[in-house]
């Protein structure tokens, strides 16, 4: 069945060259087995490891993944730490790993806002990884896409007011360098995982003709066959981009 589904990702001339994706269910995961939510967290980490691998089967060149918001510093403090703590932990074992499959690994956010030793893991593994050019891994923490938004906005005024920038020259373009995406495409295709229709404050420039596939998968649950569900659904549909199919 997931071989099937692998040639059938592979037969389709297309496939989505830049994939981001929703990481939601994890508490309901650990909830419905009666077990503290960082225990939910701690199974959604086989899950990266999943989609990694298989977008660097079908080579998909972009994966960005939400795995801690903004509004997430505003959650319980054990659970903070319990995520901070698995993120050092993933950090410390898939660096070798990522590395020698040509991943290059970015986080995206505001990154001033992690304890020392987080900063300093997150550092590490970008430093080490920098070389990779199989797949770009982005992994956005700290990240709120209204704020990054706000910041882009501030950069602007800030060259303007230096008279580096001339405010006529304010485009589309200029915005997108300075959001922390600059370096990449937009998302063809965002999954939502454990069923809910919302954006949450995620990619939303980014998103603008984002292809939206929603799984009642939880994110513990997800494997790599369903990433490859949601790429051969994608590869069916008719993108337009506001114009029509002649
Ligand atoms: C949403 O589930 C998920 C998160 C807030 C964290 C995502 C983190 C991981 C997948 C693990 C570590 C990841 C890396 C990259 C090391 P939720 O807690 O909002 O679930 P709920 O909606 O069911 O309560």
């Amino acid at each position: 069945m997931s071989d099937e589904l692998l040639r059938q990702v592979q037969r389709h001339g297309s496939r989505p060259a830049h994939i981001a994706i929703i990481m939601d269910g994890n508490g309901r995961w650990a909830r419905g087995r009666a077990l503290p939510r960082p225990f939910g967290h701690k199974a959604g980490m086989q899950s990266v490891r999943e989609v990694v691998e298989g977008a660097l089967a079908v080579e998909v060149e972009v994966l960005t993944l939400f795995a801690f918001s903004q509004e997430n510093w505003q959650r319980p403090a054990d659970e903070i730490g319990a995520l901070m703590d698995l993120l050092k932990e993933y950090i410390a074992r898939e660096m070798a790993e990522l590395e020698s499959q040509g991943v290059r690994v970015r986080f995206l956010g505001d990154l001033d806002r992690l304890g020392p030793s987080a900063r300093a893991s997150v550092d590490q593994l970008m430093a080490q990884t920098s070389r990779g050019s199989k797949l770009a891994l982005n992994i956005c923490i700290s990240y709120g896409s209204r704020a990054e938004l706000t910041r882009a906005t501030r950069l602007l005024a800030e060259e303007a007011a230096a008279g580096r920038l001339d405010p006529a020259d304010i485009d589309e373009e200029a915005i997108s360098r300075r959001l922390y995406t600059a370096d990449f495409p937009d998302p063809d295709l965002l999954i939502r995982t454990s069923g809910e229709l919302r954006l949450s404050n995620f990619l939303l420039w980014q998103l603008a003709y984002a292809e939206l596939y929603v799984t009642p998968v939880l994110w513990p649950d997800f494997r790599r066959q369903h990433l490859w569900e949601a790429i051969v659904e994608y590869q069916r549909r008719d993108r337009r981009f506001g114009k029509v199919t002649v």
